[in-house]
């Protein structure tokens, strides 16, 4: 059964909704790097005011921090048995970082679900989002930003995960039930 994975896909493309479905189905943990920076912004860490001012303009928060964060939690004994990265890597030094830190530990990602949207029915969904959760980078000219930064900077991992032979691309445009059933079919 596969235990290491990656879910990958625009701002608001289901990443979240969808790993904590695959977790409860394959009983492995989750990270999002998104949610460890969240956290840091809310204690108030130096960490978090400067990732604050990146993700407020819709940037990405350097890799040297990426890597520090992901390597140390990934080391700790509760991924031991798998986990499902959501939001991470972003780039291709973070997937050449991630694949380093994997085989260092003896081990390797087993597949990397994509999760392929329409960008312009995403920009509806997180602004949706705003008025419920009130995320300081769900503004539309911050959210398109963060579509720029994915078709730049993330968007060539999926040639990589491909050429990798690891790429699951799941239609990410359906309802979060018709995403779940698709992702859950090629998992099983
Ligand atoms: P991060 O927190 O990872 O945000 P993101 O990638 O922009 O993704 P979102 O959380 O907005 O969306 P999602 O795909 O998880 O969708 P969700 O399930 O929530 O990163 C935030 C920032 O942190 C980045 O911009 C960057 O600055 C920084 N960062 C994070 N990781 C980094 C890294 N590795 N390197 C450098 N910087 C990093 O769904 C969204 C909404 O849509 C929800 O309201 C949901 O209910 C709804 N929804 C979900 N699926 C459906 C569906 N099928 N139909 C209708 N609505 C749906």
């Amino acid at each position: 059964m596969k235990k290491r994975l990656v879910i990958l896909g625009a701002p608001g493309a289901g990443k979240g909704t969808q790993a904590h479905k695959i977790c409860e189905l394959l009983a492995i943990p989750t990270f999002s790097t998104g949610a460890m920076l969240r956290a840091q912004m809310e204690a108030g860490t130096e960490l978090g005011t400067k990732a604050k001012e990146l993700i407020n303009r819709g940037e990405l928060v350097p890799d040297s921090v990426i890597s520090a964060l992901v390597e140390a939690e990934l080391k700790t004994d509760r991924y031991r048995g798998g986990f499902l990265a959501d939001g991470y890597p972003r780039n291709l030094e973070q997937a050449h970082f991630l694949d380093q830190v994997l085989k260092d530990m003896g081990t390797q990602l087993d597949a990397v679900i994509n999760l392929d949207v329409n960008l312009e029915d995403v920009v509806g969904r997180l602004l949706k989002r705003a008025e419920i959760e009130h995320r300081s980078d769900d503004t539309e000219p911050v959210i398109r930003r963060r579509l720029q930064v994915y078709q730049e900077q993330t968007e060539p991992l999926v040639r990589y995960y491909r050429e990798a032979g690891l790429l699951i691309n799941i239609d990410g445009n359906g309802s979060i039930d018709q995403v779940w059933e698709n992702i859950a079919a090629q998992l099983q």
